[in-house]
């Protein structure tokens, strides 16, 4: 197959690059480091930004144009990976999808840590509690003898029943976003019952008994004051609170 070419004249003008109309921005952001002091405080920076852009190129601007300590985690860039959920105007986001123009920029952009884990430097928080919840739910295939010799098979509808919580990418916005979890680190969080709830409802595993004995405890799923938060924090549009009470349902009538 050939591809058809056009020959531009030599002295043809290059084309022109789309126009950018760029912004001044403040974005206020929450600065710790304990290595300089035991008190974190506010610091304004003043960027010139496409209001098309996200927080995220705000930081990376303000890091590798102004200030290169700025700490903050941040992988795949695409609202995959989970890793820079962090407290933008107050509320829990992903500053890899959150665009500058629907922030109100005319307005300072607070940027701080995500509440309830202990800040180690600037946007970056202790994740191991979060993650050592996720680990007490067993978010993995539990299943007792009878390997199959193929796949092990599924119906549609039976896949649908845990559909919305195979979405997490344990970002932490919703467990750090919980009243509960601010008061009482302990409590599982809404993160580690969605997970649990993934392979709870799934009809292929075995080890629904044993995760809902695990959230019966102290620290379990009756620990939800039912406020929501958790759903709205949710970058990944899963309904948190309707799956924790799908679980607390579960408890009652053992039927998943
Ligand atoms: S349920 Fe949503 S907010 Fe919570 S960890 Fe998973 S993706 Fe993040
Ligand atoms: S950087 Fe991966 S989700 Fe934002």
């Amino acid at each position: 197959m050939s591809t058809a070419t056009v020959d531009q004249p030599a002295d043809a003008a290059p084309a022109a690059a789309p126009s950018v109309d760029r912004i001044a921005i403040t974005v206020r952001v929450r600065r710790f480091n304990p290595e300089v002091s035991a008190e974190s405080a506010w610091v304004d920076y003043q960027i010139e930004m496409d209001p098309k852009e996200r927080v995220l190129d705000a930081l990376h601007k303000i890091k590798w144009e102004i200030d290169g300590t700025l700490t903050f985690r941040r992988s795949c860039a695409h609202g995959i990976c989970g890793s820079d959920a962090m407290r933008i105007n107050g509320r829990n986001r992903l500053a890899c999808k959150t665009l500058i123009k629907d922030i109100n920029p005319d307005k300072p952009i607070t940027v701080e840590p995500i509440k309830g884990l202990t800040v180690l430097k600037d946007l970056v928080v202790d994740m191991e509690p979060f993650f050592q919840a996720y680990r007490d739910v067993m978010p993995f295939l539990i299943t007792t003898g009878n390997e199959p010799t193929r796949e092990r098979r599924q119906s549609a509808k039976d896949r649908e029943r845990f559909d919305d919580t195979t979405k997490c990418i344990l970002c932490a916005a919703c467990t750090s976003s919980c009243p509960v979890f601010w008061n009482d680190g302990q409590y599982f969080g809404p993160a580690a019952i969605v997970n649990a709830h993934r392979f709870i409802f799934d009809s292929r595993d075995e080890g629904g008994e044993q995760r809902l004995e695990i959230l019966n405890e102290q620290e379990g799923v009756w620990r939800c004051r039912t406020t929501f938060n958790c759903t709205d924090a949710c970058p990944r549009g899963i309904e948190v609170t309707k799956a924790i009470q799908e679980v607390k349902r579960a408890l009652i009538t053992r039927r998943f």
